[in-house]
């Protein structure tokens, strides 16, 4: 247990003011926005958070991987602030403005690939999923999409389409886009196909021979997209070889190979982007959560010829590359640099999976231990022989970590993952008093 204690809590979690604006709420706002605590925000700093009745969290969620750098940096403040005193809005198709080159050009330099790169830049994740399939169908002029079982890309209609889960996401909104096809991802722990790697022989990876054989002709296919680590899915890991052998496919096909960085990227996996955990070039790169420092925005960032393609006027939107946004995502990147947040990265993660393997060996209920850098997970399991998800365990566990002052929470199909996106800059106190928060609510939870 750490020394000095960081976590505060004031009153019974959630608090009384909580609970009050929670009831406003639920008066205005529909229910169809999840939340995944019970509390209300007042400030955040760093790694944690305070609560409108004082109570003071460490943060393992970001902002679901949106705090890489963590809550107000005081640069990213700063820039912000002295960016509201010249001009907050002018829109990018009115009069152009420095930031946005200067945002575009960092992302041109930092993106894998040794290509001339550009860059268009958004709001959220599923507008630049959302673009970068247009981009991918009007340069291929082929209109066939591949993504992932499991997978998640945002809520918007094509976005929603890429989607490969049905709950919460797609369920009862009807029809997706026309031509967009799923395939297994690689998630060795429940593997679709019962094999166990590396016996298996990526037969996930080689499955998309079979679509191509009786759902669509690779040459209708404009591009695939893929989470180099899903996220939403349940930070599932594939093995080192399953991206390159999709790659090769892409490659052979002329199919276009979009990867969305949009959880794993700005440092979150020990690398920049987690794809430079291999040596994919991919033609299309979706950013979007950390790269704003807090602030909304997105990036479609890929190979210039591919990007150039779309006609004046058929990219973009009113807000794209807010000013706000693009001064806090330089501030933002500099900051990574600057601290070292990728070794960072790497220093936090070895210390978070060290500890859940510790845990696994105490606690039955961890069916897996799982992840890359600073992005791992927990599944959490009845039984580890039969992996029945233990689902509402899961959810216990979480409960019991924001009444004693941790925000964590969950991922997968089966809601049983719990993952951590903690800020890269917790403090090694914090990071051990949040691990033993979660550690005795583990603890204290029985399997049901
Ligand atoms: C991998 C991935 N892609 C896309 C999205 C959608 O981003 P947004 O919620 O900003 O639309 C998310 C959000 O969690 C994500 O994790």
């Amino acid at each position: 247990m750490a020394e000095k204690k960081i976590v505060r809590i004031t009153s019974d979690v959630p608090g009384p003011k909580s609970r009050q604006l929670y009831s406003e709420m639920e008066q205005n706002v529909p229910r169809g926005t999840a939340h995944m605590t019970p509390i209300a925000v007042s400030s955040a700093k760093g790694a944690t958070l305070t609560d409108v009745d004082g109570n003071t969290f460490i943060d393992f969620a970001g902002g679901i991987g949106v705090l890489n750098v963590g809550h107000r940096p005081d640069e990213v403040v700063k820039a912000i602030k002295e960016q509201a005193d010249k001009y907050l809005h002018a829109c990018w198709h009115v009069t152009i403005y420095e930031p946005y080159i200067r945002l575009a050009n960092k992302l041109n330099t930092i993106t894998p690939g040794q290509f001339p790169k550009k860059t268009i830049l958004l709001n959220s994740g599923a507008e630049a999923a959302e673009n970068a399939i247009k981009i991918a169908k009007y340069h291929t002029k082929r209109y066939g999409i591949l993504s992932f079982l499991e997978g998640f890309h945002g809520r918007t209609a094509a976005a929603m389409s890429l989607t490969g889960q049905i709950q919460p996401y797609k369920y009862n909104f009807g029809p997706p886009i026309p031509w967009v096809y799923h395939l297994p991802f690689a998630y060795c722990y429940r593997c679709p196909f019962g094999q166990t790697y590396p016996g298996c022989e990526l037969a996930c990876a080689k499955y998309v021979e079979k679509v191509f054989e009786g759902v669509i002709s690779p040459d209708a296919v404009a591009a695939l997209v893929v989470e180099p680590v899903q996220g939403e899915g349940g930070f599932i890991v594939p093995p080192k070889e399953f991206l390159p052998e999709i790659y090769k496919t892409c490659k052979e096909r002329g199919i276009l190979f979009i990867d969305d960085e949009i959880q794993t990227g700005i440092a979150r996996t020990g690398k920049m982007f987690a794809i430079e955990h291999s040596s994919i070039e991919p033609e299309l790169v979706l950013i979007a959560k950390s790269v704003g420092g807090g602030t909304v925005l997105s990036a479609v960032t890929g190979k210039a010829e591919i990007m150039d393609t779309p006609h004046v006027g058929g990219l973009g939107g009113t807000y794209g590359g807010h000013p706000l946004s693009c001064v806090a995502g330089l501030a933002a990147l500099d900051l990574v640099e600057k601290d070292n947040l990728i070794a960072r990265a790497n220093t936090i993660g070895d210390k978070i999976k060290q500890a859940f393997l510790a845990m696994q060996e105490k606690y039955p209920i961890i069916g897996d231990v799982r992840g890359l850098g600073a992005m791992v997970a927990m599944e959490l399991v009845k039984d580890r022989a039969t992996k029945e998800p233990a689902s509402k365990e899961s959810a216990l566990v979480r409960e019991k970590c924001y009444q004693n002052g941790l925000i964590v929470i969950g991922a997968g199909i089966h809601h049983n993952v719990i993952r951590t996106l903690i800020p890269l800059v917790i403090t090694d106190e914090e990071l051990e008093e949040g691990l033993s928060i979660l550690d005795e609510a583990l603890r204290s939870t029985p399997i049901q």
